[in-house]
């Protein structure tokens, strides 16, 4: 038997201890071994639940326990995860977590330090909750270089954006239906400023491009700005408002430039994101041998989550004494601005300045929609994000705009 603990017992730490208990008996044959939870670490107590004979609130207990030999960290936030994580591994066990803002900010110190000590950090839960994406990158597509991934990486916001589309639901309904569901962070902030996708996002791409990258480089909107009347021009293009999170490289010269952006943005039905709705998640990826692939899944909530830190839990315990997990480049990908990329894009403006935005943008698509009239919606032809913010001033300033992709 490998004796295991798990730190938090919030919503995705008492999903392992239930994925590890319901699926006791497969897990057993696919580890070689039982995985049994000796401990959980947390502040709170839990009387009348089976797990508090278990409960500990001093990680000390877990780290100086030799029997210990794999930890989930599923306690979210930087400190006292950062710390705890590196004790951890410091004292030989394997770490496998759900923590993205973690792996975001130290993933590749951490990784290292694994290494060095000859076990596993392992993160497969930290993006796309339950879609297998980093084994992906890691295993299967290894022989590709990836020159794009583009995913909706946040499932409490393609949840908002779902519902205000599909029910007409007020954002801060659909954001409360989301907490109420366990999809949104502690703090939901960071899902609906576009932080967690930021976060994802720099993490798929340090793996895809194979040098750290920065989060904090990331250009990043959230969706606090999309309002039902979006929505509505949306459904008038027969596109579908998402937050996409996308990492690409451009060609130049014997190099490469890389890109990265999270924003809102407009879907085509073409597009195969277009059609993921409600908590899952996609990521789409692109290699110069590979073509295009899609991983498609639930991307938030207790059990996916759970399922993939499980996951790595059995793993760890299945390939003991090996590194699984290679990536350690302290090297800083240099990402470009992105005042130079040419897209379309949807804007909105005061009815009054219809004339001037044809003046200042050129060639417009006016987009009508019948309940909105004091205002006039149109798409702009391809440009870049810098002549577009100076066509934008042009006209005079306008009320919004989103991305098409
Ligand atoms: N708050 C996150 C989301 C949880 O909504 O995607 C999964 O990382």
């Amino acid at each position: 038997m490998t004796e295991v603990a798990v730190l938090g017992y919030g919503t995705v730490g008492s999903g392992v201890v239930e994925v590890l208990e319901r699926n006791a008996a497969v897990i057993e044959h696919t580890a070689g071994d039982a995985l049994h939870v000796k401990y959980v670490l947390d502040i709170r107590d839990f009387p009348g639940d089976p797990i508090q004979e278990r409960i500990t609130h001093d990680f000390n207990q877990i780290l100086d326990d030799p029997d210990i030999k794999v930890i989930a960290e599923v306690m979210g936030g930087v400190e006292p995860a950062y710390s705890f994580t590196k004790q951890a591994l410091e004292k030989g066990k394997s770490v496998c977590t759900s923590n993205k803002e973690l792996v975001a900010r130290y993933g590749s110190e951490l990784l290292s330090l694994a290494r060095d000590k000859g076990v596993n950090y392992l993160f497969e839960a930290s993006c796309g909750g339950g879609i297998p994406i980093i084994a992906a990158i890691n295993q299967s597509l290894i022989a590709n270089e990836i020159d794009e991934i583009t995913g909706i990486l946040n499932g409490t916001t393609n949840y908002i954006l779902s519902e205000m589309a599909e029910s007409g639901s007020a954002f801060e309904d659909a954001l409360a239906d989301a907490q109420e569901k366990g999809y949104a962070e502690r703090n939901p902030e960071a899902d609906v400023e576009g932080h967690d996708a930021c976060r994802k996002l720099a993490i798929l791409s340090s793996l895809c491009f194979g040098k750290r990258v920065n989060y904090e480089d990331i250009y990043t909107e959230g969706i606090t700005a999309v309002t039902h009347a979006d929505i509505l021009y949306a459904k008038e293009l027969g596109m579908a408002v998402k937050l996409l999170a996308s990492g690409w490289t451009v060609p130049e010269g014997d190099t490469k430039r890389f890109y990265a952006l999270v924003a809102p943005f407009l879907v085509s039905p073409e597009n195969p994101l277009f059609s993921v709705n409600g908590v899952f998640n996609a990521v789409f990826v692109h290699g110069n041998m590979l073509g295009d692939a899609m991983f498609y899944g639930s991307g938030a909530g207790k059990l996916p989550t759970a399922s993939a830190v499980a996951g790595d839990m059995i793993e760890a315990v299945r390939r003991a004494g090996e590194t699984i997990m290679t990536f350690d480049s302290t090297e800083l990908l240099p990402i470009t601005a992105i005042e130079n990329e040419s897209r379309r894009f949807f804007v909105r403006i005061p009815k009054e300045r219809e004339e001037a935005a044809e003046k200042a943008f050129g060639e417009i698509k006016i987009v009508t929609v019948p309940e909105l009239s004091g205002e006039t919606g149109f798409v702009t032809e391809e440009m870049t994000e810098k002549a577009f913010e100076e066509c934008a001033e042009k006209a005079g300033g306008i009320i919004s705009r989103i991305r098409i992709k």
